[in-house]
């Protein structure tokens, strides 16, 4: 039999915890549950700090030298290379720039031009809202078409027309998992290009980009890699891949050499040629201090945890919220699982805004979804029966039925 879990037992977990320490290099407010680290991750502890110096030391002291002499220039490669490390790619595969709404737009373009002669784009309904406008863009102006079909007709529309096949790996809704491998095994059985959207799997789960099939991806900076507000995204083309690009927004800095001044577009080698225009510089600096702590960590213990949490949290809802009208939409099993759970709720909204004013943060995502985050680096075990009991109370009391909650936000 296996014993009851309480309060003391989570605990009991968090004691042998081999993050533990891990959450001391995050400022986590006191009085807060933060589970929507896969919407804005943590503010880490050394991040002010570095903030700090690139504006007083390198900026103020240094101006102008300081793209030298503080290697700015080289931030988005040199962030990119650390990343590659992260998500399984190599050495000059992986670059920094911009939002992943417009890296998007860019590798779209640059596969529909190195796919010439086929005209689909592949995607599935349940994508991303960005994903879909953007690529519907980037086949309108290639002169492609989009198909957009339910997840489950995905293997059924793969056909030699398809040029590329665009998937988000995590659900934002739900949190289903794509199985990476299988499905971009299946793109290229008929031709296509595999481009993956990893805006909430890049921290979530273990990324073997090269191993697993991966053509092209992208994935943003500010949830699981703590990079603070706004931080800019991040492109992976694979080597094999660099010689056809095409920047479809080439810029001075994609320039083989930029300082030449020339009139016409000569591109730089490898994926240099995809960054556009000058670096964030000071975003940069935060991206790198949130990327910097995960390279300390090992990924597989991240990924055991995160598992161990959804699944605690799944199974508690279950136990203590029974009858309270919630159902699960996030997949039962873990391997299919990002590292969030939702669930359905007739009231949904309302439950999440009564719980953020207990400082149990989650979100809302329209119509009904209740969603919440598991960043492992700095959750314990001992939050989730926090927020589970929250929510027990919250429901009990009726809070989520205030008139305060009829009318919603401009962010949910
Ligand atoms: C799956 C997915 N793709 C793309 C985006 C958009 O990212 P950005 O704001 O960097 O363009 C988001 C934002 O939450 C997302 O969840």
């Amino acid at each position: 039999m296996t014993a009851p879990i309480n309060r003391a037992a989570c605990a009991a977990r968090d004691a042998a915890d081999a993050l533990a320490a891990v959450r001391d290099r995050f400022v986590v407010p006191d009085g807060v549950v933060y589970l929507d680290g896969n919407s804005l991750g943590a503010l880490p502890q050394q991040t002010p700090g570095r903030i700090a110096a690139a504006v007083e030391q390198e900026w103020g002291q240094g101006l102008v030298r300081s793209w030298l002499d503080a290697h700015w220039m080289e931030a988005p490669a040199r962030v990119g290379d650390k990343l590659a490390r992260f998500v399984g790619a190599g050495e000059g595969e992986v670059v920094v720039a911009e939002s992943t709404s417009v890296c998007l737009f860019k590798l779209l373009c640059a596969a529909l031009t190195m796919q010439a002669g086929r005209s689909v784009v592949l995607t599935e309904e349940e994508n991303f809202h960005t994903d879909l406008y953007v690529a519907a863009a980037a086949a309108r102006i290639s002169g492609a078409t989009m198909r957009v079909v339910p997840r489950a007709r995905l293997h059924d529309e793969l056909t030699d027309e398809v040029a590329v096949l665009l998937l988000t790996h995590v659900d934002y809704r739900t949190g289903f998992m794509h199985d990476m491998p299988a499905m971009s095994d299946a793109a290229h059985a008929v031709g296509a290009l595999a481009v993956w959207d990893l805006c909430h799997s890049v921290g979530a789960a273990p990324l073997h980009l090269n191993a697993d099939g991966a053509d092209m991806a992208v994935g943003c900076g500010y949830k699981y890699l703590n990079g603070g507000p706004g931080a800019p995204a991040f492109l992976h083309v694979r080597t094999g891949l660099h010689d056809a690009l095409r920047n479809p927004v080439p810029g001075w800095l994609g320039h083989a050499e930029p300082f030449a001044f020339e009139q016409t577009f000569r591109p730089a080698s490898g994926l240099r040629s995809m960054v556009t225009g000058s670096p964030h510089v000071l975003q940069l600096v935060a991206l790198e201090s949130g990327v910097d702590l995960w390279l300390d960590v090992d990924m597989a213990v991240v990924r055991e945890k995160s598992v161990a949490l959804t699944e605690l949290f799944i199974a508690l809802i279950e136990e203590r919220c029974a009858g309270m009208g919630f159902s699960l939409l996030t997949p039962r099993d873990p391997a299919r699982r990002g590292s969030q759970v939702s669930f359905r709720h007739a009231d949904g909204y309302g439950v999440v805004r009564a719980l953020i004013e207990r400082g149990v943060i989650g979100d809302f995502r329209h119509p009904d979804t209740c969603r919440f985050g598991f960043a492992a680096l700095y959750l314990r075990h001992v939050d989730v029966w926090d927020a589970v009991q929250a929510i027990v109370e919250v429901v009990g009391a009726g809070a989520h039925l205030d008139k305060r909650w009829a009318e919603r936000a401009a962010v949910t």
